[in-house]
């Protein structure tokens, strides 16, 4: 049995896609948040899954608390870390010590829009298209080997919420998909880049066109 750590900030509607979809070969050992009130905190440990709230404010420093949520991650011996929602910036040190292990979903088709507020954006730039990329997480923010990527039409009279909710529908389709195909061992990095190999359809969702998708 594979054990993934989930950390959240918030609602965790992506924690939540991962636990129900019942990753064969794994379990969900523990969700860790760095905000109490994180709403997905309650719907893990009604689900019996051990959880923890680290506030990030109580630490003198990024450092301090980076280390402070390695030794909580670690309690749970990660094979996988799964970052949903986790809104920290993360030091180098965090990012080297789970390299190759630790993956993030990001609402934009990366490398377009790292950081915040994608969907405005794609909209200021009239983007066609409008997605969701799950990716290792490196020390560069937003960064680091693609593993999947799914897109969706943008509509017209599109707003920035109705734009995220129809790609948000996408994320919890494709990250519990590639969760289960790094369990599976069937994600390979090699020279930076992840490998198309066995399932790698899965990794790429697109709209079919004159869908609402
Ligand atoms: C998602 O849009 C994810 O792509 C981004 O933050 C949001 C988290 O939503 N990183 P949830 O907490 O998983 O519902």
């Amino acid at each position: 049995m594979k054990n993934i750590v989930i950390l959240i900030s918030g609602r965790g509607s992506n924690m939540q896609a991962i636990v129900d979809a019942g990753i064969p070969g794994a379990r969900v050992a523990a969700v860790i948040a760095n905000r109490s009130d994180a709403a997905g905190l309650a719907w893990a440990a009604e689900r019996g899954i051990a959880t923890a709230a680290l506030d990030h404010k109580a630490y003198p420093s990024r450092e301090a608390f980076d280390a402070a949520l390695a030794e909580a991650i670690d309690a749970h011996a990660p094979d996988l870390v799964v970052l949903a929602g986790f809104m920290r910036i993360l030091t180098e040190g965090f990012t080297r010590r789970y390299e190759g292990r630790m993956l993030n979903i990001h609402p934009s088709l990366l490398p377009a829009f790292p950081g915040l507020h994608t969907h405005e954006r794609a909209l200021e730039m009239g983007c066609k298209l409008a997605g969701c990329t799950v990716h290792f997480v490196t020390a560069e923010l937003d960064h680091g080997p693609i593993v999947a990527q799914g897109a969706v039409s943008v509509l017209d009279g599109d707003t920035p919420d109705s734009l995220a909710a129809r790609v948000l529908k996408l994320e919890h389709q494709l990250y519990p998909e590639a969760v289960r195909r790094f369990a599976a061992g069937e994600i390979a990095v090699v020279d930076g880049k992840v490998a198309s190999g066995a399932g790698a359809a899965a990794s790429l969702l697109s709209p079919v066109p004159s869908s609402k998708a």
